[in-house]
């Protein structure tokens, strides 16, 4: 693998090799012998991604490189290209992209000689996000196989749902998704459920965000959450061992009840922390590939101590 982009790139063995590390990697701190820097691209808006790439860069000791795209260069109209070109020739070993094109790794495909990691392609795809998910359910459930997972909400725009589902339909779940009249995705061959039957055969709850940046669907969000939504009173009808998901950020009261957000069923906090440790992982391997570091040039320096 010399590219992280998408889930249909990946083959089981990989994902589950990639999962392992993380988990090898929660206690574990990094230094690199050698100066390796990693660029943050992010031209579309982000707290959790961009900042647990920051963190897993820090702890495996690279250097991060800020880049606001608000205040770059393409502000004077640089292309995606350009900039990552750029990036590439002043020195970055790595680069980390989020743009809001569904494609825009195809601009740069076979034009770069160092590794870069989707972190957000338009409505199309969120690998890590999708890694850090599977986590999520492998430390709860020891395996995702067999599992009835529902991914409920704005399943049309969003690329957590395309990424989720084609994972997790590879490694054995049985994928469910649920939507309100106009949210589904014909992309997506998957039994459609209504949340009310939802709630009750499933044992995860992937909730997704409205995303209202991408249409101008608000009519009626106030009726969202006892039509849609992960109301109270749904919650009390899941099964006892069920978890619900959320990549957030959330629209408390539209999507889920604010109080269910970290309630005892809750991962959603979970799923954060576990970015950091996917991100490491997929980090390390990549610049593995390509040579950049090697078990000589990375130490292993530090056990922190993890709650
Ligand atoms: N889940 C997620 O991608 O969050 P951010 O948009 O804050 O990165």
């Amino acid at each position: 693998m010399k590219h992280f982009i998408s889930v249909d790139q990946l083959s089981n063995e990989q994902i589950l090799s990639l999962l392992k590390t993380a988990e090898d990697y929660r206690n574990s701190n990094f230094e690199m012998k050698v100066p390796v820097f990693a660029a943050n691209l992010f031209f579309e808006p982000s707290t959790r991604t961009k900042m647990s790439f920051v963190v897993a860069e820090r702890r495996l000791g690279l250097d991060n490189l800020d880049f606001h795209a608000g205040n770059s260069s393409v502000l004077k109209g640089e292309s995606l290209y350009d900039t990552a070109k750029t990036f590439e020739a002043i020195g970055a070993n790595l680069l980390v992209i989020r743009h809001e094109s569904d494609t825009w790794y195809e601009d740069l495909e076979g034009k770069l000689s160092i590794p870069v990691i989707n972190a957000g392609a338009g409505a199309a795809e969120h690998p890590t996000q999708t890694m850090l998910d599977l986590l999520t359910i492998y430390q709860e459930f020891g395996r995702i196989k067999d599992l009835k997972i529902v991914i409920a909400g704005d399943i049309k725009h969003s690329r957590v749902a395309r990424s989720n589902a084609i994972a997790l339909q590879k490694l054995g779940a049985k994928v469910y998704l649920s939507a309100v009249p106009g949210f589904e995705r014909e992309t997506l061959d998957f039994p459609y459920l209504p949340m009310d039957e939802a709630v009750e055969v499933c044992d995860v709850v992937m909730l997704l965000r409205v995303q209202h940046e991408r249409h101008d669907y608000s009519v009626g969000m106030q009726d969202y959450l006892p039509a849609y939504g992960l109301s109270k009173e749904r919650e009390k009808r899941l099964k006892k061992h069920a978890i619900i998901m959320h990549p957030a950020p959330i629209n408390r009261g539209i999507e889920i009840d604010t109080n269910l957000v970290e309630c005892k069923k809750s991962r959603i906090f979970k799923q954060m922390e576990n970015g950091v440790y996917v991100r490491m992982a997929i980090i390390t391997e990549l610049l593995k590939n390509w040579g950049i570091i090697n078990e000589n040039t990375i130490n292993k320096c530090q056990t922190i101590i993890s709650n």
